[in-house]
C-alpha cells in the first residue's frame, strides 16, 4: 500500500462576486503518496493557485468559499480544522513556496530572524538552536557564506537567493507536503533552472512530497513523477508525466504540448491553441473545452465528459467513452 499523505475529494472552490457565484475549482480529485512530486499544469485562470491556497486554509473568505469537498491530510480532513490547528500544521507539516519571494519577506527583519521565527514557534527551539539550524537550512539550499548572510535584510539578496531563502524556510519545519506555486516565473532562466534542480534534490534527500504548480509543461519535465492537467477549474487529464509526454490524451493536453518550443530538432511553427477558455461563471453547457477542440461532436455540445480510464491515465474527454 502507498503511503497517502495527502487525498484532495471533489474540492469546489468559489468567489463571490456581486452575489454572484463564480466557480475557481470545480471538483478536483487527487493524491499525493509521501516523498511524491506531482505537478499542475494549465493556463491562467484555470484554478491551480486555489487548488493550492484551499489546501493551505488561505482562501479568502469572502470573497472565497470552499462549497465542498475534502482534503485529507494523513486521513485528517483539514476543512474541519479550526484556524488555530491549521496554523500548527501551515509551514509546519504542509508548506507553501510563492511566485513572488519579495512579498513573503518581511523587509524590516534580518533573514535569520526570519527563518528562526518559524522553528522557535512551531519547533520550541531556543533561540540559539534556531539560528543554528537556520545557517543549516542555508547550506542545504546552497546559499554562499550562509554564517554572515543570515545577519543581511531581503533587499541585500538577488530575486534567485531569496527564492533559496524561502525554500529554506518552508523546509525548516522538515514538512511532509512542500507546495510551490510557480517557484521560478519571476527568476532569469539559468536561475529557473538552478532553482528546479535545488527542488529535486531536496526532495530527493529529504523525501518532502512536492505539488508543483506551473503554466509551464516544460517546467515539470524533469521534476515530476506525475501529472495533473486543469483547465478551467476541473481536470482533464490526469497521468505520469512519461505517458503525458509520449501518449497526450485530451485535445486540451495536445494543444499545451504543441505550443512548447521544442530545443532539439528543426525549427518549427509554434502552434497555439485557438479561442478562449470559459470566463469565470459561465455556464457552459457540455464539455468546457468544445469550442476550441478539432474533435468536437454532438455530444460534447450536450453534456460535460466524466474521467475516463486510458491506459494508465485518466482522461475527461468523449472520445474515450467505453
Ligand atoms: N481573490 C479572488 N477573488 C475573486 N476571484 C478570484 C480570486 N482568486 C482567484 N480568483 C479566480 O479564480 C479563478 C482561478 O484562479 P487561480 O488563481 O487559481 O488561477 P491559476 O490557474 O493559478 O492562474 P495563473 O497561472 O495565472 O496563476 C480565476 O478565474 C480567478 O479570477
Ligand atoms: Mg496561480
Amino acid at each position: 500500500m502507498e503511503n497517502i499523505v495527502l487525498e484532495v475529494k471533489d474540492l469546489r472552490t468559489s468567489f463571490f462576486i456581486d452575489k454572484k457565484e463564480l466557480p475557481a475549482v470545480a471538483g478536483v480529485s487527487f493524491k499525493i503518496a509521501a516523498g511524491e512530486t506531482l505537478g499542475i499544469v494549465g493556463e491562467s485562470g484555470s484554478g491551480k493557485s486555489v487548488t493550492a491556497f484551499s489546501i493551505m486554509g488561505l482562501i479568502d473568505s469572502p470573497p472565497g468559499k470552499i462549497m465542498g469537498g475534502s482534503i485529507l491530510y494523513k486521513g485528517e480532513n483539514l476543512l474541519e480544522k479550526t484556524e488555530k490547528e491549521m496554523r500548527k500544521i501551515r509551514g509546519n507539516k504542509i508548506s507553501m513556496i510563492f511566485q513572488e519571494p519579495m512579498t513573503s519577506l518581511n523587509p524590516v527583519y534580518t533573514i535569520g530572524k526570519q527563518l528562526a521565527e518559524s522553528l522557535i514557534l512551531h519547533q520550541n527551539m531556543t533561540k540559539k538552536e534556531a539560528e543554528k539550524k537556520a545557517i543549516e537550512m542555508l547550506k542545504l539550499v546552497k546559499l554562499p557564506s550562509p554564517e554572515k548572510r543570515i545577519k543581511e535584510y531581503p533587499f541585500q539578496f538577488s530575486g534567485g537567493m531569496r527564492q533559496r531563502v524561502m525554500i529554506a524556510m518552508a523546509l525548516s519545519c522538515d514538512p511532509d507536503i512542500l507546495i510551490a506555486d510557480e517557484p521560478t516565473t519571476a527568476l532569469d532562466v539559468t536561475i529557473q533552472s538552478q532553482i528546479m534542480e535545488l527542488i529535486r534534490d531536496l526532495n530527493r534527500k529529504t523525501g518532502t512530497a512536492i505539488l508543483f504548480i506551473t503554466h509551464d509543461l516544460g517546467v515539470i519535465a524533469e521534476l515530476v513523477q506525475n501529472v495533473i492537467v486543469m483547465y478551467n477549474g476541473k481536470i482533464v487529464e490526469y497521468a505520469s508525466v512519461k505517458d503525458i509526454f509520449k501518449t497526450p490524451y485530451h485535445p486540451y493536453t495536445i494543444g499545451l504540448l504543441n505550443s512548447m518550443p521544442k530545443i532539439a530538432g528543426p525549427r518549427e511553427e509554434l502552434k497555439f491553441i485557438r479561442g478562449m477558455a470559459p470566463l469565470p461563471g459561465e455556464i457552459v453547457k457540455g464539455c468546457r473545452f468544445k469550442t476550441r477542440c478539432d474533435y468536437v461532436t454532438e455530444e460534447c455540445r450536450m453534456e460535460e465528459p466524466p474521467l475516463y480510464e486510458v491506459g494508465d491515465s485518466l482522461v475527461r474527454c468523449w472520445r474515450f467513452k467505453k
